[in-house]
């Protein structure tokens, strides 16, 4: 018998439950593990629900209880999430987390710490929601170099942006929707302005690359600048609009941002919509592998911390460890040389811009706007390029990078 207790009855503490419950002679049958809930800690009771039995509100009930042998952090936000995780490793609990903000921020630590006091520390359902992605490129991809990935990381704005181009919803409108699905973050900036996306490519790199670098550090855009003109113009040359996380190893360093990217017709990644996430690992020797499914929601992401209950009832501590360090400055790519075409619409003397621009290939726009995707830039050279067109009166409407 393993007992858990589960740290938060909201969405994904709660659907962790529900599955638990609901599937637990299945779990059983197919793995011999047979998981038992002991404890649910949050402040609120729940009088109605099946588990009302179930609920504490003293952590140290559970910390202290030598019979629980995994703790289920389903809280979200850094503290105390980041502090009960810790003392359950230190108490040598295992812990099953789906907190992206932690394992970004903490997760070198709280990996360290898990190896010291031979348990576990995991965490498949900080990215991706229900798709099984960390153990594959864990277990799976370690024979390949990952030469890149990039993933639709957040459901909530891939609800939005669908919503917005398929549907003609307005923002507001989706954002809300999305928040009654579950799917949203308790603050929706984190998905809006892509700090969800950004901590959840800063856990993908590290796995990949063996280096985490604080999310703090990566460029992130979201995708409250996205206007339907810039979907629509878009849209006239095959390509969708979509929040992208990317990670590559450039020169021996770490690359990773978020923005959002014009997704050319031919990727894989351009159709996946509403709440679905899509993250494509480029492998030197597999090649491209499309990993989709829905990235967000109650019973997707309590999906994904089941498996990792079940991977510790099944291996304990001898199961396979995520293996990274802290990156230091000089491990980190500078983003002013990345690479890469780019849409613009812009607003001024349509010769100033074809000079600023010479190769590039105009999308006709109904208003006086000009609309374009520019050659091979980078960062710093675009900036440079904005700069001397704002100072010869052109107004630089949107920019997108393209894929
Ligand atoms: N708010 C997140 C999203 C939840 O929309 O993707 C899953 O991590």
């Amino acid at each position: 018998m393993i007992n858990v207790a589960i740290l938060g009855f909201g969405v994904v503490g709660g659907g962790t439950a529900e599955v638990l419950k609901k599937n637990h002679d299945i779990i059983k049958e197919k793995t011999g593990a047979d998981i038992r809930i002991k404890h649910i800690l949050d402040l609120r009771d729940f009088p109605d629900s099946p588990f009302a039995a179930l609920i504490r509100h003293d952590f140290s009930e559970i910390i202290n209880d030598p019979e629980v042998d995994i703790v289920i952090e389903a809280m979200g936000g850094a503290h105390p999430a980041y502090d009960f995780s810790k003392a359950a490793l230190e108490a040598g609990k295992s812990v099953v987390t789906s907190n992206k903000l932690v394992v970004a921020e903490f997760g070198t630590e709280l990996l360290a710490l898990a190896r010291k006091q031979g348990v576990r520390y995991l965490f498949e359902a900080s990215v991706g929601g229900g798709i099984p992605i960390i153990r594959p490129i864990m277990n799976d991809l370690v024979q390949n170099n990952i030469t890149a990935i990039d993933g639709i990381l957040n459901g909530t704005t891939n609800y939005i942006l669908t919503q917005m181009s398929a549907c003609g919803a307005s923002f507001s409108d989706a954002l809300a929707q999305a928040k009654a699905n579950g799917y949203a973050e308790a603050d929706p900036t984190a998905d809006i302005e892509g700090h969800d996306a950004a901590r959840k490519i800063v856990i993908l790199a590290a796995l990949a690359y063996g280096k985490c670098i604080s999310p703090s550090k990566i460029h992130t855009e979201g995708i409250t600048k996205i206007s339907s003109e810039d979907v629509n113009l878009a849209a006239k040359r095959g390509y969708s609009v979509k929040l992208i996380g990317h990670a590559e190893k450039a020169d021996g360093k770490v690359l990773a941002f978020v923005a959002p990217r014009l997704v050319p017709a031919g990727s894989p990644l351009r159709d996946v919509s509403d709440v679905f996430n899509g993250i494509l690992v480029s492998c030197d020797m597999l090649g491209d592998a499309m990993f989709y499914g829905r990235g967000a929601g109650k019973l997707p992401t309590a999906s994904a911390v089941v498996s990792d209950v079940v991977d510790i009832a099944s291996n304990g501590a001898s199961g396979t460890f995520a293996k990274w360090e802290d990156a230091a400055e000089n491990d980190i790519f500078p983003f002013e040389e990345y690479s890469c075409r780019r849409y613009f619409r812009l607003a001024g003397c349509r010769s100033e811009i074809f000079k600023a621009f010479p190769d590039s290939e105009e999308i006709p726009s109904a208003s006086d706007e000009i609309a374009l995707i520019s050659g091979k830039t980078s960062e710093k050279e675009t900036a440079e390029i904005c700069e001397l067109l704002a100072r010869n009166g052109v107004r630089v409407l949107s920019h997108i990078r393209v894929l």
